[in-house]
């Protein structure tokens, strides 16, 4: 059993545990979600003695549901493709397009909290879903049909090794789609918009109930 398996099936409802819910924007998928990530993550941080990375996986990004939605809308996009879910934290983009009808579907994060978590709702969710921990940032996606990335452009280093991944992958074939909230590091200029939506906000201290979420492609 892993780590994350004993998280959620121990007892208890705190604002330290883990709980099923159902995705705002996406409710087709459900999802173990923090109650609250950083009180969880103190309490993970404070039994293991060390630190671990950002729990990215234990909450619902803006990106992946925009991202998310548009798969599930646009099943033939999906259906039969062979499709690679990178950063996929939760596995929402996963699901979302296993839901879809890909034919294979590979969930990549290095974050091996993520490659558990995308293991435990894609069981909850009844679909399968092959989660890699691997960095496949300076690799060829090779065998991928359809590349989806939600929420990844929210970090200066990261965006910058991304950016060219995915223009690899494009200029290979394959169908590369990335869902964003207009993050710090978006190359909005060499993005081109394919579809945009209104995703209810779920992060902390914004004004407003929902936020604009790009659906964009490599140029
Ligand atoms: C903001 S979260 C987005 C998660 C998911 N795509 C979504 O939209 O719900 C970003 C994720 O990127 C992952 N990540 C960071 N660097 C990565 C890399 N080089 N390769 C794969 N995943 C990475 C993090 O571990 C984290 O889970």
């Amino acid at each position: 059993m892993s780590e994350l398996e004993r998280e959620v099936s121990a007892p208890g409802d705190g604002l330290d545990r883990l709980r099923i819910v159902a995705t705002p924007f996406v409710p087709e998928v459900r999802l173990y979600l923090a109650e609250d990530a950083i009180v969880w993550w103190a309490r993970m941080e404070a039994a293991s003695g060390h630190a671990l990375p950002a729990p990215y996986w234990a909450s619902v990004w803006a990106g992946g549901q925009a991202l998310a939605r548009h798969l599930l809308d646009h099943p033939e996009l999906v259906a039969g493709r062979r499709v690679l879910d990178l950063a996929s934290g939760s596995g929402l983009v996963a699901i979302a397009a296993a839901l879809a009808g890909a034919s294979r579907v590979v969930a990549n994060d290095i974050d091996p909290y993520a490659v558990a978590a995308v293991t435990l709702n894609a069981r909850v969710n009844r679909v399968t879903v092959t989660a890699t921990g691997e960095d496949l940032l300076d690799s060829d996606a090779d065998d991928v049909d359809l590349l989806v990335a939600g929420d990844v452009f929210y970090d200066e280093e990261l965006a910058e090794r991304m950016l060219p991944f995915l223009r690899r992958a494009a200029a290979r074939g394959s169908n590369v789609l990335v869902g964003d909230p207009g993050r710090g590091h978006l190359p909005r200029n060499r993005l081109d918009l394919v579809a945009s939506y209104q995703v209810p906000t779920t992060e902390p201290a914004v004004d407003t109930p929902v936020r604009r979420v790009e659906v964009l492609r490599p140029r």
